[in-house]
C-alpha cells in the first residue's frame, strides 16, 4: 500500500521531512501526515477538507472526472438498471450481491422490521402541526436508540446486521408517519405483504382502512412505474462515500455513541440546502421562478457575484463533469413523462434552467452541471410527493450507507475520535 515518500522543507528553518505516500486500490494517493505535528510541532490547514482523506473505505468510489461511481465495485448503472434497491443495501453491507435465497431472507426480515414500538407513536404528537419531517425524523430516530440499548455494545456480523437491518427497515415508516403527523393525519401502519418501496409509498398515500389514494388524479393504486422510479431513486442514493453527513455519522461514531444517534445526526446534516435539502430548494426555487420567460434573469442572478442567489440542484464538490445519478434520473425522467405526466409548467423551467446553463460561459467554467437533486425534485413531483418529503426520500436512501459507513470506522482499529485543529486568530 505505501508507494513512495515525498520531502517537505521548511523554507523558515531549512529542515525536512519525509512522509510516507500511499495508494489505494484506485483514486487519487494520499500522505500520510498522522505524525505531522509531533514531527514539525505544526498543524495542517484545510476548511471543508478539500484535501484530507478522513479514513480508509472499502465502501464506495467516486471518480469526480470521470463521473464514475461504484458501490463495492460495482457500477451505479449497472445496480440502477439491473438491481433493486433491496439488492443494493445487500452489497453494500455484505461487500457482493445476494444470491436469491440470501434476497429472499433480507426482504423478509425487512418487511417484518418495519413496525414500530407504540411507545414512539406519542413522540409524534409532541410536534406541532405544519412541523417539518426531516426535525421529526431525526428526533424519532434519536428516540428510537433508547429502544435498543443492546446496539451500544455489538460483537459479532450478525448483531451488526441485525442493528443496520432494524434501522433500514424503520426509517421509511418513521419518515411516513412523520408527514402524516405534519398533516394531521392517521397513520398507516406497514403492511408484511408489500415490498420496501410499495410499502413506503402505501404509508404516505393510502387512507386508513382502504385502498384509496391521496393523489389529486382520483383514487388509484399505485403503480409498480412509481414503485421503480423511487426504488431507482433509493438506489442513487444509497452511498457516497465521505460526504458532509456521513463525516458526521463518523465523528458521531468516534465518540462510542448508539448508532441510531449517528444516523440521527447524519439526518440533521443532510437536511442543510447546500446537501441534501438541495432536493426540496430545486422545487422551491422552480416554482419562486415561476414562468419559462423569467429564468434567464434568475440565470443572471445566480452568475451576479454580489448576489447569494445559486442555482439549486447545480454543482457538486466531487463531480466536474457530469454527475452520474443525475444522468440516470434524466433518463429515467424522459422514460416517465408519459406514464407519470411529468409535462408540466414547472418541467419547462427546469429544461430551459438546463439548457442556459449547460451552454453558458459561467456555469462552463466552473464545471457546474445538474446534480441528482436537479431531477429528483421533478421525479417526485410527478409522484404525488410533497416537497416536504424529498429529503426524507433522501435519509431513506441514506440510511444503508451511513450504517454501513459506521459499521466499517467500528471495525477499522486504527480509528480515533474525531478531533481536528484549528488557526488561532482571536484575543
Ligand atoms: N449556482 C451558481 N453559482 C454556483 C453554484 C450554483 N449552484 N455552485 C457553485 N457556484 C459558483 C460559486 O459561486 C463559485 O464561484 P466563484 O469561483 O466565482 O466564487 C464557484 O461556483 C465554486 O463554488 P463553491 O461553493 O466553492 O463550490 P463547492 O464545491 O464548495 O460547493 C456545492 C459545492 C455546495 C454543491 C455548490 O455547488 C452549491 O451550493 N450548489 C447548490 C446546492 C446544491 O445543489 N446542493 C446539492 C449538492 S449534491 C448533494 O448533496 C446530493
Amino acid at each position: 500500500m505505501q508507494k513512495d515518500t515525498i520531502t517537505l522543507t521548511n523554507n523558515q528553518t531549512g529542515k525536512t521531512y519525509e512522509y510516507n505516500i500511499l495508494e489505494g486500490s484506485r483514486g487519487p494517493s494520499v500522505i500520510d501526515i498522522r505524525t505531522f505535528f509531533a514531527d514539525t510541532g505544526m498543524f495542517t490547514y484545510d476548511p471543508g477538507y478539500t484535501s484530507t482523506a478522513s479514513c480508509e473505505s472499502q465502501i464506495t468510489f467516486i471518480d469526480g472526472g470521470k463521473g464514475e461511481l461504484r458501490y463495492r465495485g460495482v457500477a451505479i448503472e449497472d445496480l440502477a438498471n439491473n438491481h433493486s434497491y433491496l439488492e443494493t443495501c445487500f452489497l453494500l453491507l455484505n461487500g457482493h450481491l445476494p444470491s436469491k435465497e440470501e434476497l429472499l431472507k433480507l426482504d423478509l426480515e425487512i418487511r417484518h422490521r418495519a413496525y414500530l414500538h407504540r411507545g414512539l407513536n406519542s413522540l409524534f404528537d409532541a410536534f406541532p402541526d405544519n412541523a417539518h419531517p426531516m426535525a421529526t425524523l431525526s428526533a424519532a430516530v434519536t428516540a428510537l436508540a433508547s429502544f435498543y440499548n443492546e446496539h451500544l455494545d455489538m460483537e459479532n456480523e450478525e448483531e451488526y446486521l441485525e442493528m443496520a437491518h432494524r434501522i433500514i427497515s424503520k426509517i421509511p415508516t418513521i419518515a411516513a408517519f412523520a408527514y402524516r403527523h405534519s398533516l394531521g393525519i392517521p397513520f398507516i401502519e406497514p403492511d408484511i405483504d408489500l415490498s420496501f418501496t410499495k410499502n413506503f409509498l402505501t404509508m404516505m398515500r393510502a387512507y386508513p382502512g382502504g385502498k384509496m389514494h391521496l393523489c389529486d388524479k382520483g383514487h388509484e393504486d399505485i403503480k409498480e412505474v412509481e414503485v421503480r422510479a423511487l426504488d431507482t431513486i433509493f438506489t442513487l442514493h444509497a452511498d457516497h462515500e465521505q460526504n458532509a453527513s456521513t463525516t458526521v455519522v463518523r465523528g458521531v461514531a468516534s465518540t462510542g455513541a448508539h448508532p441510531y444517534v449517528a444516523i440521527a445526526s447524519g439526518i440533521s446534516a443532510l437536511w442543510g440546502r447546500a446537501h441534501g435539502g438541495a432536493n426540496e430548494s430545486v422545487i422551491a426555487q422552480l416554482e419562486y421562478i415561476g414562468s419559462v420567460d423569467k429564468v434567464e434573469a434568475f440565470i443572471e442572478k445566480a452568475k451576479d457575484p454580489d448576489d447569494a442567489f445559486r442555482l439549486m440542484g447545480f454543482g457538486h464538490r466531487v463531480y466536474k463533469n457530469f454527475d452520474p445519478r443525475a444522468q440516470i434520473l434524466k433518463k429515467l425522467q424522459d422514460e416517465l413523462r408519459e406514464e407519470l405526466g411529468l409535462d408540466s409548467e414547472l418541467m419547462a423551467i427546469a429544461r430551459k434552467i438546463e439548457e442556459i446553463a449547460l451552454s453558458d460561459e459561467y456555469f462552463i467554467s466552473r464545471n457546474l452541471y445538474p446534480n441528482i437533486d436537479f431531477y429528483t425534485g421533478i421525479i417526485l413531483t410527478a409522484l404525488q410527493i410533497p416537497k416536504s418529503m424529498f429529503t426524507p426520500i433522501f435519509v431513506i436512501g441514506r440510511t444503508v450507507g451511513w450504517i454501513t459507513q459506521w459499521i466499517e470506522f467500528k471495525k477499522d482499529e486504527t480509528s480515533k475520535i474525531a478531533r481536528p485543529r484549528q488557526l488561532y486568530t482571536g484575543k
